[in-house]
C-alpha cells in the first residue's frame, strides 16, 4: 500500500512506487464497485448500510431506531435529528432553484441536458471572467477531482497532498494504484506548504499536488503569498489541484484569495474545483465544475463523462446563480450559526481551530468514536476520526436554530461528563 515511511520532516513517502494497475490494490473490486465517501472509497454493500441508517433517521419523526437508550438524554427524546457530519447546508436550496429543478424534471427529464449544460457553462464563464472553453462541469466537484486523478494516473504520476485533508482525491489515487505522499499539517493544523513543496520537488515525473483551500477537515486557509509564489514558479511536471469547495465562506477572510486569477493569467499548471453543494445547498443535486487554462482543460475534459449532469441539477444551479438574496442569506446564516457554536465552545473551554468554512474542527474530551456514538444516540450525526491525534471533532455548522439545539445538547453532555 501507499505511504508508510516518514522522513526527518515527518513526510510520509510510499514504501514502493506502484505504477498504474500494479500493486494489487483492492483486487476484488472493479472501480465500478467502489463508491467514495468523504474520506475513502467504500464498498457498495457498506454504503447501502449507511444510507439505510441515515434514511431511517431522517424519515423518523422521533428518535432514530439505532439510538442507544442508555445514552439518550431526556431533552433529546422525540427530537428531530440533526445532520451535522457532511458539511451540507441545512438551509436547503434556494426556493427558486427548487422550482426550476421541478420544472426541468417535468418538462425536460426525458432529454439529455446538453443545452442547459451549455447555458450554465456560459453563466459560469461570465461569473468567473474566463472563456467558456476553460470550464468543465462535473457531477459534483467530485467528478472533477476524479478526472484530475485519472489524468495524472494516465501519465504514471504521483499524488502529493497534506494530511489531514478531504479524502476523495486520495481514494481515487489509491484505486488507480498511484504512489501517494502525505505531508502532515503544521501543529496548528495549517497546511505545511514548505514541506509539500519539498516533497513535490523530489519527484521527477508528473505530480499532482492536491491543495484544498480552505482545507477540509481543518477549515484553515493557506498562506496566500507562499502558495501563489510556488504555483507561479513551479516546474512543468507539477500540476496543482486547488479545491475551492468552500471559497464562498472563505472570501470573508481577508487572508484568503482564490487562485483563479492565476488561471485567468494563463497558468497551465492549475485546476480549480468548485461546487454548488455548499453555499447553494445543492449537495444532493450533484453540480460542480473545474476551471483551467486551455491546454490543461483539453487534457482533463476527456476524463469527464458525457451527459454527466441531470436536467434538474443544471436548472437548479442556474436559478441559484441568479438568486443573490438566497446566496447572501446562506452566508449570513452561516455567520450567525458559527457565532453561536464558537461561543458555546468557548464557554465550555473546548478549543477550536479558526476556520473559514461551514464547519469547525474542535476539541472534545476523550475519543471521538465515543462522542460520535453518544451524539448519534441523541439523534445528532457529527464528524468521525479525521485527525492523527484523537480528541477532535469536525462539526458542520447548521442553521442558527440547529446550533442552539446543539449547544444545549453539548452542555447536557458536559453535565454527564461526556465532553
Ligand atoms: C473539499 C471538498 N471538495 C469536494 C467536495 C465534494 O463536493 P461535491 O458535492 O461537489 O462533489 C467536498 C464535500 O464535502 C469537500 O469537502
Amino acid at each position: 500500500m501507499a505511504f508508510a515511511i516518514a522522513n526527518q520532516h515527518g513526510i510520509m513517502f510510499p514504501k514502493q512506487n506502484h505504477g498504474k494497475n500494479q500493486g494489487g490494490f483492492m483486487p476484488a473490486f472493479s472501480r465500478n464497485t467502489l463508491i467514495h465517501t468523504e474520506h475513502a472509497p467504500i464498498t457498495r454493500r457498506r454504503m447501502l448500510g449507511l444510507l439505510g441508517a441515515s434514511a431511517a433517521m431522517a424519515a423518523s419523526a422521533g428518535m432514530p431506531a439505532f439510538a442507544n437508550k442508555d445514552e439518550l438524554l431526556p431533552m433529546r427524546r422525540g427530537a428531530a435529528p440533526l445532520l451535522l457530519h457532511f458539511n451540507e447546508n441545512s438551509l436547503g436550496m434556494s426556493p427558486k432553484a427548487v422550482e426550476a429543478a421541478q420544472n426541468a424534471v417535468a418538462t425536460k427529464g426525458n432529454r439529455y441536458a446538453d443545452d442547459a449544460i451549455n447555458q450554465l457553462t456560459s453563466m459560469l464563464a461570465t461569473k468567473h471572467q474566463v472563456p467558456e472553453s476553460w470550464l468543465v462541469l462535473g457531477n459534483g466537484s467530485t467528478e472533477i477531482l476524479n478526472s484530475i486523478v485519472n489524468l495524472t494516473a494516465s501519465k504514471g504520476g504521483t499524488l502529493v497532498e497534506p494530511t489531514p485533508t478531504f479524502g476523495a482525491v486520495r481514494g481515487f489515487a489509491k484505486a488507480e494504484g498511484m504512489p501517494i505522499i502525505e505531508v502532515p499539517a503544521n501543529s496548528d493544523f495549517t497546511t505545511n506548504l514548505g514541506a509539500l513543496k519539498a516533497a513535490a520537488d523530489q519527484i521527477k515525473g508528473p505530480v499532482l499536488i492536491n491543495i484544498c483551500n480552505p482545507n477540509n477537515p481543518t477549515g484553515t486557509i493557506c498562506k496566500q503569498a507562499e502558495l501563489e509564489a510556488w504555483v507561479a514558479a513551479a516546474p512543468s511536471n507539477q500540476l496543482f489541484l486547488i479545491d475551492e469547495a468552500y471559497v464562498d465562506y472563505a472570501v470573508q477572510n481577508p487572508g484568503f484569495k482564490s487562485l483563479l486569477p492565476l488561471v485567468r493569467d494563463g497558468h497551465e499548471n492549475v485546476v480549480i474545483a468548485r461546487t454548488f453543494s455548499k453555499v447553494y445547498g445543492m449537495a444532493g443535486m450533484r453540480v460542480g465544475y473545474g476551471i483551467a487554462a486551455p491546454k490543461t482543460m483539453k487534457g482533463l475534459r476527456p476524463f469527464t463523462a458525457s451527459y454527466n449532469l441531470s436536467a434538474g441539477g443544471v436548472a437548479a444551479a442556474m436559478a441559484s446563480l441568479k438568486d443573490d438574496a438566497f446566496y447572501k442569506r446562506s452566508l449570513v446564516s452561516n455567520v450567525e450559526a458559527k457565532a453561536i457554536l464558537l461561543k458555546t465552545l468557548d464557554d465550555m473551554r473546548l478549543k477550536h481551530i479558526p476556520g473559514s468554512t461551514n464547519f469547525i474542527l474542535h476539541r472534545i474530551s476523550g475519543p471521538v468514536a465515543d462522542y460520535q456514538r453518544r451524539m448519534k444516540a441523541n439523534g445528532i450525526l457529527v464528524g468521525r476520526r479525521m485527525t492523527k491525534e484523537d480528541g477532535w471533532n469536525r462539526l458542520s455548522i447548521g442553521t442558527p436554530a440547529e446550533m442552539r439545539i446543539f449547544a444545549k445538547t453539548l452542555h447536557a453532555f458536559r453535565n454527564e461528563g461526556w465532553v
